[in-house]
């Protein structure tokens, strides 16, 4: 080889590395900001609210958890739980903490004004746990001097307040402390929600839900207002669960027909 290409394909060589190094960063670059452009949906619950969420050993189980898991196999992402207190979930989707909030969550107007809602996937009726024998035979029995337990921030705490005032209510950080409560005396009765109420008294002969029902509602998942995309994404996907049997079937999974 004379000297000129020896130098040329010196050159050849180097611009050649220089091609492939540039080529592995901009992949590298384009992996990373996939990550953050998510491969991971991140899903804030309170898993104290069986049978939609709640621990059984290392997991985390129930209606919404299952629901959420399909959810995310079809947007193509993995699924990622937190399990925080529930009057922490909204503020932490409008940040940006967290994509969605799925916990049993009843859309009420003015959680819409914070976030945005899909569209709904199951009911709720608010009802009113009491000892068996109590006085409160119906809603109407509730007064200004009725010592209500209600989990905190939920739609059971802000109606009771609502309608009998701050002081008659007593916030619970679990439905199931509220329970207890209950059990002990320290208050006259708990409002919450039915299905997580059936599964509260299971155990316990000396409950019983009384038969009027204090609230209907409609439970959704929440998103951030700025992330129109990921809610209409889940939208088509529930949509597509409901249409395929997938939510009727885990639904009925968890709440066996009566
Ligand atoms: N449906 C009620 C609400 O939205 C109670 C939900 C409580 N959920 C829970 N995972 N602890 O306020």
């Amino acid at each position: 080889m004379n000297n000129s290409k020896k130098i040329l394909s010196v050159l050849l060589i180097a611009v050649m590395a220089m091609g492939m190094l540039a080529g592995c960063g901009s992949k590298k670059a384009a992996d990373d900001s996939a990550k953050d452009a998510k491969d991971t949906l991140v899903m804030a619950t309170n898993a104290t609210f069986p049978p939609y969420e709640y621990v059984e050993g290392d997991d985390f189980k129930g209606i919404d958890v299952e629901i959420a898991g399909e959810i995310a196999k079809k947007l193509g992402m993995k699924l990622d739980i937190q399990d925080v207190e529930f009057d922490s979930i909204i503020a932490g989707v409008q940040s940006g903490k967290y994509d969605m909030g799925m916990a049993g969550m009843t859309v009420t107007d003015e959680r819409k004004q914070s976030v945005d809602f899909t569209d709904s996937y199951a009911t709720g009726i608010q009802v009113i746990i009491v000892k068996k024998g109590s006085d409160i035979k119906s809603v109407d029995d509730l007064s200004e001097d009725t010592k209500i337990g209600v989990q905190q921030g939920t739609t059971g705490h802000i109606y009771a307040s609502d309608d009998y005032g701050e002081d008659a209510v007593t916030p619970f950080n679990k439905g199931a402390d509220a329970v207890q409560a209950l059990l002990s005396g320290k208050i006259d009765c708990v409002i919450i929600d039915n299905e997580p109420a059936k599964a509260y008294i299971e155990s316990n002969d000396e409950l019983e839900i009384i038969d009027t029902e204090y609230v209907k509602e409609d439970y959704a998942i929440c998103v951030s207002k700025d992330n129109s995309d990921l809610r209409d994404k889940i939208n088509t996907a529930l949509q597509e669960l409901k249409d395929d049997g997938t939510i009727d079937k885990i639904v009925s999974k968890y709440i066996p027909a009566e």
